[in-house]
């Protein structure tokens, strides 16, 4: 099968994005993604982040809703252990990466009733023919290059015009701030950001509560270890 058949593609061609978006996302082959739940969920994040993949598994079915779009997708574990509100949802996956919605896709096939793949980049502008309930990101911030300031500013801005009036936009990011009193969770963030698969130097805690402040009359944001759960409501 073609990979056109498998998700729209909304994004530019490889070689226009800048190296750092590049790197924040190359490293998704499809054989990690063979171990990406195990590897990033079950042992980084609950060890060295003090973040048991349990808690974003809260956070979505706290928010989820039967409209969802998820962004930076990666596997779609998170969409196939929590509880949606309706039993079929509409689900779309979204990712730079076309291994992860290929991956997804796979996943979350009995799950959904309708099932759309779109191959976009956070930072731009995004269209998509329909508006969703309900954003998840997780796990995509400290991928993506720039301060938190700034980066998750312009993502609020470009998921806000795709997302319903009512709807929520709702994620997980490990800061950088949050990260460095553990040993292993220091010298982990050190080394991944050195690789470029992180971009998370520049991210601090009061520093995402601005975005948020900026961007929402009303939000939710609290810790778990390294880890900063965040939800925007009714826009500014
Ligand atoms: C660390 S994984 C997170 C996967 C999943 N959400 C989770 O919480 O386990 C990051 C995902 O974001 C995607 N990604 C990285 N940079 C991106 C960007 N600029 N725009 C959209 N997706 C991006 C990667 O391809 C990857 O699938």
């Amino acid at each position: 099968m073609q990979q056109d058949q498998l998700y729209i593609d909304l994004g530019l061609s490889e070689n226009q994005y800048s190296k750092e978006v590049i790197a924040g996302q190359q490293v998704y082959t499809s054989s990690f993604l063979r171990v990406y739940d195990l590897i990033v969920l079950h042992i980084i994040s609950r060890w060295l982040w003090r973040c048991p993949p349990q808690n974003m598994v809260d956070l979505y079915n706290k928010y989820l809703s039967g409209n969802h779009l998820d962004i930076g997708v990666g596997t779609g574990y998170l969409l196939q252990k929590a509880k949606f509100p309706v039993e079929k949802p509409s689900i779309s996956v979204m990712d730079l990466n076309p291994n992860s919605l290929i991956e997804s896709k796979r996943r979350l096939a009995g799950i959904a009733g309708q099932l759309n793949a779109y191959r976009a980049n956070i930072l731009e502008p995004i269209q998509t023919k329909e508006k969703f309930d309900s954003i998840g990101m997780s796990f995509l911030f400290h991928c993506v290059p720039g301060a938190i300031r700034k980066k998750a500013s312009v993502a609020f801005q470009n998921l806000l015009k795709i997302r319903k009036p009512e709807g929520v936009i709702f994620g997980a990011t490990g800061l950088h701030d949050l990260g460095q009193t553990h040993l292993l969770s220091r010298k982990g963030m050190k080394n991944l950001n050195r690789k470029g698969v992180f971009h998370n130097t520049e991210d601090t805690l009061p520093d995402l509560e601005a975005a948020l402040k900026e961007n929402f009359k009303d939000y939710e944001l609290y810790v778990i270890g390294a880890i900063a759960f965040f939800a925007g409501k009714k826009a500014k």
